[in-house]
């Protein structure tokens, strides 16, 4: 059987990333607005901040406004909420992402739910959830919208695919499935409880995996001609004591069933990254009461 096709996340991030940067440059043009991104990371894990430094280099790259908050895990609550209040009154603050997990003793609902909706770019707000399932327009989590873009590139139109969604964060499981509904699929979320996953996992055309265990679904789970999305990064060792990076997805093994699969790195990764950039730039817009055609 010929191998799996593989999606490109890293080109479609760096087209949504221009994009975006040509979006920010006719915003400058035309409306005197930079749109500015305001990151908080609270503690030192060394995952967050790779990723929030990743973010910041990528928003300044794009000709935006990059605001890098870092307070040390002994933050309280009580501090972190007078940050985001404070930054939910600035101008230059047109999107607001608050880098989780927050250290124990702080509230993580009470903190996403402080946010100004608007300002809301990784759409964790409950405002934005409740726009999302209800289907009007609202800001979308960064990683499930990635997903959904490289999914209608590949197949186009999704209308009618039975979509299974292997986790259920609310992060990106959940919202996922609404957005794949949305698109017309037949959604199945399942779990690491599923009965028999396997056999769910076998039913899929559009198969999505994120549930933060290395290669879980095996290769063998795929059915053929099914388009996998593994959204999973998990750092390993291999025998010979090398660290490498993994999927949720036996990808060797699946990459011989599947149509089309993403890799890791360089899948799924890029895509949020790029959908945050994308969001701060809608967030602007809809700030200073701007419409892009292309937003
Ligand atoms: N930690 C892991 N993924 C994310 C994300 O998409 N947004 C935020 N704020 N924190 C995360």
């Amino acid at each position: 059987m010929a191998e799996a096709r593989l999606i490109d996340g890293k080109a479609m991030a760096a087209a949504i990333c221009a994009d975006a940067a040509r979006d920010v440059a006719r915003l400058q043009a035309d409306h005197g607005v930079t749109p500015g991104l305001a990151t908080v990371m609270v503690g030192d894990d060394p995952a967050s901040e790779i990723y929030v430094r990743n973010k910041g280099r990528q928003t300044e790259q794009a000709g935006m406004n990059s605001f890098r908050h870092v307070l040390p895990a002994t933050t309280t609550q009580e501090d972190l909420l007078h940050l985001v209040a404070k930054l939910n009154r600035d101008p230059k603050a047109h999107g607001i992402l608050v880098q989780l997990p927050l250290p124990a003793g702080i509230d993580v609902d009470l903190v996403m739910d402080n946010i100004d909706p608007v300002k809301d770019v990784d759409g964790f707000h409950p405002v934005n959830m409740g726009l999302l399932m209800s289907g009007r327009d609202g800001l979308r989590p960064c990683t499930p919208l990635g997903c959904m873009m490289l999914l209608e590139y590949e197949l186009e139109d999704l209308t009618g695919c039975h979509a299974v969604v292997v986790g259920r964060s609310n992060i990106v499981g959940k919202p996922l499935a609404l957005m794949l509904l949305a698109a017309h699929c037949t959604v199945t979320i399942a779990h690491s409880r599923t009965r028999d996953l396997a056999s769910v996992c076998r039913q899929a055309d559009i198969l999505v995996v994120s549930t933060g265990r290395p290669e879980m679904v095996r290769g063998d789970w795929v059915r053929p001609d099914a388009v996998v999305i593994d959204v999973g990064i998990n750092r390993v060792e291999s025998a010979d004591g090398k660290r490498h990076l993994v999927g949720d997805v036996e990808f060797a093994a699946a990459r011989k069933h599947a149509r089309a699969i993403t890799p890791v790195p360089g899948g799924v990764g890029p895509m949020t990254i790029a959908c945050l950039l994308r969001n701060t730039v809608a967030a602007a817009c809809r700030q200073h009461g701007v419409i892009l055609p292309t937003i």
